[in-house]
């Protein structure tokens, strides 16, 4: 299981390893955009990683892409539609609400 926290509600999570963020954010209660599907292709899911870098999945190249066209993204940002959920530590996201 990871230990997934949402802030900035502080909510605090478990889902099981190998589990979608977008999917894990919404099945949390929270709200996030996703109008492109999980495609990599509306930035609408963007969010930080704020802790727990190594408990999430690479960077992929469409992600990569999709980043460089939004304002306001920084070295912790991730599109959370192409977020896996390791499971190897606990996972910290700030949803970034009006930025999107
Ligand atoms: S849902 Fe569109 S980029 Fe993630």
């Amino acid at each position: 299981m990871t230990t997934l926290t949402l802030q900035p509600s502080g909510k605090t999570f478990e889902f099981e390893a190998g589990t979608n963020l977008l999917k894990a954010i919404l099945a949390a209660g929270e709200a996030l955009a996703s109008k492109c599907g999980g495609e990599a292709k509306c930035g609408a899911c963007h969010i930080f990683v704020k802790e727990g870098r190594k408990g999430v999945s690479k960077l992929t190249p469409a992600e990569n892409a999709k980043l460089d066209t939004l304002v306001g993204i920084g070295s912790k940002s991730r599109l959370a539609c192409q977020v896996t959920l390791l499971g190897t530590e606990p996972v910290t996201v700030e949803l970034l609400g009006a930025l999107n």
